[in-house]
Order: C-alpha cells, then structure tokens, then sequence
C-alpha cells in the first residue's frame, strides 16, 4: 500500500487503530547544503542507547554541518554557516 506521500504502509493494529497506516521502510535522504530528512518508522537514540522522543512527526531532519542549538536535530543554522555539501553525503 502507498500513502499520499508515496511511502510503503502497512496496517497498524494497536489498541484499536486498525485502519491507521504508517510507513513500512525507513528513508534518510541527504539534502544538498542541508540535513539528513528521516521519514519512516525509526526509532532515535543518544549516544547511551536513550531513545529521543521525535514527538508524532512522521519525519524529522539530523543535523549534519554541526551547528545546530538542537542537537541531533537541525534548526536552520546550516543557512547561516554557509554549510557546503552535495547530496552524496559527502
Ligand atoms: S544541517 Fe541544519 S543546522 Fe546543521
């Protein structure tokens, strides 16, 4: 199945949410000059294994130029910095 945003889903059956459907695989898309956009079911966690709540979003963006004040999280600074990188990841 495919939900509006193109993604695989699947059928959720907990506590009675049958019909809702979530995504099945997990995308990390490299952005040009930016983030890393996360879409999918993934769970986050620190360094010490404690997962980070990333709230209901079905999406969230990790930083990658290292200037974020949210860290793991991206809030934008990488404009600011003038942060520099292909979407190869490189
Ligand atoms: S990639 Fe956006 S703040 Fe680092």
């Amino acid at each position: 199945m495919l939900a509006e945003n193109g993604l695989k889903t699947s059928k959720m059956s907990n506590l009675g949410e049958e019909n809702k459907s979530m995504p099945e695989s997990v995308t990390i898309k490299v952005r040009d000059r930016g983030p890393y956009l996360v879409s999918g079911p993934v769970k986050l966690v620190d360094s010490q294994g404690n997962e980070i709540d990333v709230g209901n979003r079905a999406d969230f963006v990790l930083c990658r130029c290292g200037q974020t004040a949210n860290r793991p999280f991206c809030d934008g600074a990488h404009k600011q910095a003038g942060f520099e990188a292909e979407g190869s990841g490189s």
